[in-house]
């Protein structure tokens, strides 16, 4: 979609934003895979509600974009924009146990960060890409930690009341790869209370959790993480391989040899290749096993 009414790139402009048109999602995505929109960068967490009024008074439809990681975006002309939050300098603010994080900070650095701090807890989530922001949607989780565990506060900007919020750990559940928010909130940045810990002790647990990661995931391939969640008591990616679909491929999109429920992009894969490739494995999983998987990657169509 291409913003180019003069009035609205004019109040646009004077919120601070300026659209990038013509942005390649393949770019902002780690699947390498996505077409091309305008891409609205917003520097201003105030400035969101006169941002979205405006566009939705021009009947602009819109997408919010974190890190990227954990999305699956549809070929060629997009009909609808991305707002994307910048990131702050300082992205992460300490106070004592708290630390104050834009929802824009890169999730390993924050790790790293309050780490060299002596504050841990977040140690399972180290090679978890994306942003603090894209994490905290989805209550993402690696080796028995999420990060919703850690949740004190939460600024978010509420779609449905039209305006931001601040909301407390408890108004909001986190379940596996779930929260309560709307899926048009935008997350805008988050107070988290961590356990004091010894730098030497986070480190360790860091290298342990990266050495597990690194023995059973693609690192360095293209991809969204896992793409179907886990049923209750199962788990999706040892389906998918004692089924021997490792290695299964739609044009470029491919089951990882490493880890099943992976799904690399080993080339040039479109969406299209990616979808008719995860509609292929669940279908034969429910064959085989009375199963529908789920999504766990999300999916934005054209
Ligand atoms: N397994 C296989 N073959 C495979 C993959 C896994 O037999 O190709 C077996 C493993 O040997 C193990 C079991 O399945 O016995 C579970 O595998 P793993 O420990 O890799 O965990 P997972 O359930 O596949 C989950 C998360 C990951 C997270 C890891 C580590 C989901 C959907 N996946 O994977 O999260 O990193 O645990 O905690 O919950 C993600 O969310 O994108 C993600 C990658």
């Amino acid at each position: 979609m291409r913003l180019s009414e003069a009035k609205l790139l004019e109040k646009l402009a004077r919120l601070g934003v300026e659209p990038k048109p013509g942005t390649l999602l393949s770019k902002l995505t780690s699947l390498g895979i996505g077409g091309t929109t305008d891409l609205l960068r917003i520097t201003k967490h105030d400035a969101i509600p006169a941002i979205l009024d405006l566009l939705d008074e021009h009947k602009i439809p819109h997408k919010f974009l974190g890190g990227g990681s954990n999305l699956l975006v549809g070929d060629g002309e997009l009909s609808w924009v991305v707002l994307q939050l910048a990131k702050p300098e300082p992205d992460v603010v300490l106070q004592g146990n708290l630390a104050h994080v834009d929802a824009a900070a890169d999730l390993g650095r924050t790790v790293t960060f309050c780490a060299k701090h002596d504050l841990g807890g977040l140690e399972g989530l180290i090679g978890v890409p994306g942003t603090v922001g894209g994490a905290l949607r989805m209550n993402a989780g690696a080796y028995g930690t999420q990060i919703g565990s850690y949740v004190q506060e939460v600024k978010v900007y509420r779609a449905a009341q039209r305006k931001i919020e601040i909301l407390s750990g408890n108004q909001i559940s986190f379940e596996y790869r779930h929260t309560s928010f709307a899926p048009d909130d935008m997350m805008l940045a988050v107070t988290l209370n961590l356990p004091s810990k010894p730098y030497s002790e986070i480190i360790q647990g860091i290298r342990i959790c990266n050495e597990k990661r690194r023995a059973s995931q693609p690192m360095g391939q293209k991809s969204a993480g896992c793409i179907f969640k886990n049923p209750p008591g199962a788990s999706a990616g040892r389906m998918i391989d004692e089924l021997g679909l490792k290695g299964l491929c739609v044009g470029d999109a491919r089951v990882s040899d490493r880890h099943a429920n992976f799904f690399v992009n080993a080339g040039r894969a479109t969406a299209r290749d990616m979808l008719a490739l995860i509609a292929d494995v669940r279908g034969r999983v429910e064959k085989a096993y009375g199963v529908k998987l789920e999504n766990e990657v999300v999916v934005w169509s054209a």
